[in-house]
């Protein structure tokens, strides 16, 4: 059945660049959407939602889903933000639709997804990338602010998986679940932030397991420090939005950078990505020399402390 990709946004040409291979149909889920306006790529005639992506890597990860093809729901909890970026990608030339939704609220997530199927007429490809993270220790962190970081970075994976299953069963789609290399070891000042970015990780290996056969694409990326939107905010102790603790700017990747390896991570339906010479250090030490990671970074918290707090 061919389904009919509406644009919600009026479009005009831009050049295009040469794009590697297409994406393989894992059939016999939903072939691609064919249309005369659809623009070639690995992801032409794909759908996705991309939670979290008025700024930075999921706004990112959003404009080359564009550039290679797909069509994508844009999602936030600020309007303004969210239409800014809505506009920018639709007068770039992209179908890009939007729905403002809190992902911690299961409703709004199942009108996140109708938004989808409504504009576009299915669903391949979810992105959990909304993430709120956080700069205080355990001991002095209040409890609602414990539970909002765990909860953004839990439920706010879980329930847009969780009502767009449906769609994604039928395409036979691609769930990627944007974890942390923080999860893959803990990090001082980051306890809320890494239990649920390890807990996603977890549920990824789970749902490959349980679903297992349906040809749904469970992955996992573990993303390294990255370049931030100057107006990042994560949490302090008491729920005040802060600047996000420094990061020495060579150790970083650029947004664009790491939304490439999104992508791949994508198109070859990857269990798991870990970005980052450090993400792969960090791997490494964790499974062989554990006792010397934490000396490591026990080190570093007495002789870098502005690298956490
Ligand atoms: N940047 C890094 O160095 C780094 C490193 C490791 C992993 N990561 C991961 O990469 C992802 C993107 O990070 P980023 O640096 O691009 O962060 P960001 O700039 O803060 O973007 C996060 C986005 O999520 C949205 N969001 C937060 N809570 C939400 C909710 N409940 N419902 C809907 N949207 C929500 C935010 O918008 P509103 O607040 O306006 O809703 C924002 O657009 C996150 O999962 C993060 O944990 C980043």
């Amino acid at each position: 059945m061919t389904l009919p990709l509406r644009k919600p946004a009026p479009s005009w040409p831009c050049p295009k660049p040469p794009l590697p291979k297409p994406l393989p149909n894992p059939s016999p889920g939903l072939k691609p959407t064919a249309t005369s306006d659809a623009r070639p790529g690995p992801f032409a005639g794909r759908v996705a939602i991309v939670t979290g992506s008025e700024s930075g890597i999921g706004r990112e990860t959003a404009r080359l889903l564009c550039a290679q093809g797909a069509a994508v729901v844009l999602n936030g909890r600020n309007a303004e933000r969210l239409e800014h970026t809505r506009r920018t990608l639709a007068e770039a030339g992209f179908a890009v639709a939007s729905c403002v939704a809190d992902v911690t609220d299961y409703a709004a997530c199942e009108q996140l997804v109708k938004t989808t199927v409504e504009a576009f007429g299915r669903l391949d490809i979810l992105v959990t990338n909304a993430s709120i993270s956080q700069r205080a220790y355990f001991a002095d962190m209040q409890p609602e602010v414990f539970k909002q970081v765990l909860d953004s970075n839990v439920y706010g994976s879980v329930f847009p998986l969780k009502a767009a299953l449906p769609q994604l069963l039928k395409s036979r789609g691609s769930v990627t679940f944007i974890s942390s290399i923080s999860a893959l070891n803990g990090m001082p000042s980051g306890s809320a932030y890494c239990a649920g970015k390890a807990a996603v990780a977890n549920l990824a290996h789970t749902l490959r397991l349980e679903l297992a056969g349906t040809g749904v694409h469970f992955g996992v990326v573990h993303i390294g420090f990255t370049q931030n939107d100057p107006e990042k905010r994560v949490l302090a102790a008491d729920g005040q939005p802060v600047p996000i603790a420094h990061r020495p700017p060579r150790w970083q990747k650029s947004q664009a950078e790491v939304a490439a390896i999104i992508l791949e991570h994508i198109r070859r339906r990857r269990q798991r990505t870990v970005i980052s010479a450090l993400g792969q250090l960090i791997v490494l030490v964790h499974t062989y020399f554990p006792r010397l990671g934490d000396w490591v970074v026990r080190t570093t918290m007495r002789r870098m402390r502005h690298f956490y707090e």
